[in-house]
């Protein structure tokens, strides 16, 4: 059984999750309007991630004895100025994900809930990989800069990172 506290932090979490799909949806959206297929190929795969995030906490919750209960969510940010800001704002994103992970975690274990905290390092390893994911991505921008060129490969490049992705399901 997890406390109310826990129940709530981890409530704030799915919150955050289903927000995460939306937001990488509507950047998807962009991308393929915009002439970067590959790139939204590779964000409306990382959205379908997102709520599989969202849905092992879920699972989590009513299996402990709480009450997952959907909350409201925000409008995304629908205009960018490149596919350049789009993978900063992610990164920037998935920084604060990581932060409220780390509260999260800090909440359950002072709470001593051993079992939230042993549950919750999936989401501490998988933010270090992501946010490693979308470092080497910038990386890429930098090196493939701002001609036509560059930019069609790295879309690419992004296309074939989504292909890679759906192993990472955590629902198995
Ligand atoms: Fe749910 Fe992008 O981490």
């Amino acid at each position: 059984m997890i406390s109310k506290k826990v129940e709530s932090a981890l409530i704030s979490q799915i919150q955050l999750e289903e927000q995460s799909s939306r937001i990488y949806m509507a950047m998807a959206s962009w991308c393929e309007v915009n002439g970067f297929p590959g790139a939204a190929n590779f964000l409306y795969t990382h959205s379908d991630e997102e709520r599989l995030h969202m849905t092992k906490l879920i699972k989590y919750v009513n299996d402990k004895g709480g009450y997952a209960v959907m909350q409201t969510l925000e409008m995304p940010e629908s205009k960018f100025e490149s596919l350049l800001e789009v993978f900063e704002k992610i990164l920037k994103h998935e920084e604060f994900i990581t932060e409220s992970i780390n509260q999260l975690f800090e909440t359950a274990f002072k709470a001593k809930d051993f079992t939230t905290s042993q549950f919750l390092q999936w989401y501490i390893e998988e933010q270090i990989e992501e946010e490693s994911m979308f470092k080497g991505i910038l990386d890429k921008f930098r090196l493939a800069g701002n001609q036509t060129g560059g930019l069609f490969h790295l879309d690419k490049e992004l296309d074939a990172l989504a292909v890679a992705k759906p192993a990472t399901n955590p629902a198995q």
